[in-house]
């Protein structure tokens, strides 16, 4: 069966842009997108540290490019993933009345991980960290969706 998964991060150029990446690649039969809840980066492709920390496994992300949330993003995706509670609190602000689009951490899919979010590695620069991450929840993501 395929969904319709959103990743959202603050600029939509390191850690959701990766998790769709990562996603896509591991489970093409569904339908993806990411997006930033700030515009800042609208248009743009991926940064590029991320591009090249991604691409040493196998992962390509330079198609991609920036989008702001919005909150018709609600009615166009089954789920929404979050990568961190700041990220959660932004796209719940937008919630339509009357939607039930469930809207989770990115994190919940790994909790063998222990981590409460995926931190930014636009300020960590620990750009492999946000990908061990991404990649485990992924997985835990993908084999809950197909169960
Ligand atoms: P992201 O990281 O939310 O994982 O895409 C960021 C990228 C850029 C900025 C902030 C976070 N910025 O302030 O430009």
């Amino acid at each position: 069966m395929s969904h319709r998964i959103l990743f959202v991060c603050l600029g939509n150029i390191c850690r959701s842009p990766a998790a769709e990446g990562v996603f896509r690649a591991r489970a093409p039969h569904h339908v993806t997108d990411s997006a930033g809840t700030m515009g800042w980066h609208a248009g743009n492709p991926p940064y590029g540290p991320m591009q090249a920390a991604a691409k040493v496994r196998g992962i390509y992300l330079g198609d991609l490019r920036a989008r702001q949330f919005t909150a018709a993003d609600f009615d166009r995706f089954d789920l929404i993933l979050g990568m961190d509670a700041n990220n959660i609190a932004d796209i719940e602000d937008l919630r339509p009345a009357g939607s039930d689009t469930p809207v989770r951490l990115l994190t919940d899919f790994a909790p063998e991980a222990g981590a409460d979010h995926v931190p930014d590695p636009y300020y960590t620069r620990d750009f492999d960290g946000a990908l061990d991450l991404i990649e485990a929840a992924v997985e835990g993501l993908a084999a809950h969706l197909d169960s």
